[in-house]
């Protein structure tokens, strides 16, 4: 069977994909970010997982306000990285592994979870710079990976509880999986931040210490939250960190928190780092 090793939180701001690729690792601003990485590469050195489940929002890239599915799921052999605009070269494709993503597909609609379902996926920065910042440009080809987006822009955005639900329901589909792969779940974005309006700049430092700690034993709390609760105190794209309860409630019940790393501001945003590990 399948099993389901740990888990992983980054931030997915584009001025990191664009620092990583000018390698600006020990420059003053960016080094105490990228010091919270070295930890999860000896783990991952290490544990050798074969595929990651990314759970991501997309940013205008795949989806736009036209059409906009609350989740989705990535079903294709590979999926390829665009243009967005900010500056950062395009990296190349990454694996998938579509037996494995249509397997989850079948779960967690018979699960309850109606998603949408995609045999082509273009990947932005909500996904690509977090699996370069774990695995890098060098390894990203020894992870398979399974895109899980789910819509984090434009409202009514799923509930907190929902998500914490969705990553449960994805977590059972992978544990009944007949294969022998060490997967791991990856939760991106967040933590505090708000890019517009008159709040642009916002970030709660508290705010997202506490969500931190409570997301490592007691998930169900914060997932009493509602997003309105997630947008006032964490910005309104803080509402990111469904994103991480989705990751969450996929490693199950126990966890043991073995890696953490928060740094302020990275590009106006509350950057937060988490490597787990599953407990059978
Ligand atoms: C920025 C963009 C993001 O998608 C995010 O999650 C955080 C920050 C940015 O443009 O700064
Ligand atoms: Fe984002």
């Amino acid at each position: 069977m399948a099993r389901i090793i740990g888990g992983m939180t980054s931030s997915h701001i584009p001025a990191v994909g664009n620092a990583y690729h000018r390698k600006l690792f020990q420059d003053p601003y960016w080094k105490p970010f990228f010091d919270g990485y070295p930890p999860i590469h000896e783990w991952l050195a290490r544990e050798k997982p074969d595929v990651a489940v990314v759970f991501y929002n997309d940013h205008g890239s795949n989806f736009f306000l036209d059409k906009m599915p609350t989740f989705s799921i990535g079903a294709a052999a590979e999926y390829r990285n665009e243009d967005e605009g900010w500056g950062i070269p395009t990296i190349g494709t990454f694996q998938g592994h579509p037996e494995l993503s249509w397997h989850i597909i079948e779960g967690v609609v018979e699960d309850g979870f109606d998603v949408c379902s995609c045999q082509e996926m273009i990947v932005d920065h909500g996904f690509t710079v977090p699996v370069q910042l774990f695995w890098g440009d060098e390894n990203k080809g020894a992870i398979k990976t399974i895109p899980v987006c789910i819509n984090t822009v434009q409202h009514p955005l799923p509930s907190p509880k929902r998500c914490l639900e969705f990553g449960r329901a994805i977590g059972r589909a992978v544990r009944s999986w007949g294969g022998d792969e060490k997967v791991v779940m990856l939760g991106t974005g967040g933590l505090s931040h708000q890019l517009d309006g008159t709040r642009a700049g916002f970030i709660n430092k508290k705010f997202d210490l506490m969500c931190m700690e409570k997301i490592v034993d007691r998930p169900d709390e914060l997932a009493e939250m509602s997003i309105h609760d997630l947008v006032r105190e964490a910005g309104a794209q803080g509402a990111e960190f469904i994103l991480w309860l989705a990751m969450r409630g996929a490693l199950g019940d126990d966890v043991v928190k073995l890696h953490q790393n928060y740094h302020i501001p990275i590009s106006n945003t509350g950057a937060g780092t988490m490597l787990f590990e599953a407990v059978a």
